[in-house]
């Protein structure tokens, strides 16, 4: 009987962002955000962990490769995201909030159909912010 198991590769990325609602008053933005509101951008070191659902194969004792895990995370997400700022250089971010949440979405949205061609199923998304903030999504509404 197959037993299922959830599999999580951890990634880290820096990049710069500010939060900030072009629709609202400087006086509003500033007190809403506060410090995430900075004019000039502020930075996060973030630690993303990607968790797949699935069975493990005989032959390898594997739900996924997570060498080949790795990979898909490091082109679809690291690559457009690592030493850029969120709010201007990232394609699937463009016109959006980058808050933790919409960023994890993001994320989300950009690995689905990739890995879950892979064998298993995407199950989460947690993107840490900060050693005390974190976000985690999985999936739907
Ligand atoms: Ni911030």
């Amino acid at each position: 009987m197959s037993k299922t198991v959830y599999v999580t590769r951890r990634e880290r990325f820096n990049a710069a962002h500010k939060l900030w609602n072009p629709a609202w008053e400087d006086e509003k933005n500033l007190k809403t955000f506060g410090k995430c509101a900075n004019p000039n951008w502020h930075g996060h070191n973030y630690e993303l962990f990607v968790t797949v659902k699935g069975q493990p194969i005989e032959d390898t004792g594997y739900c996924v490769d997570l060498k080949d895990l790795s990979d898909v995370i490091e082109d679809l997400v690291i690559s457009k995201l690592d030493h850029r700022n969120l709010n201007l250089d990232v394609d699937f971010l463009k016109d959006k909030m980058t808050s933790c949440e919409v960023v994890a979405i993001g994320i989300w949205d950009e690995l689905e159909s990739k890995v879950n061609a892979m064998g298993c199923k995407l199950h989460s998304v947690r993107l840490h912010e900060t050693e005390n903030n974190m976000v985690e999504y999985f999936g739907g509404e």
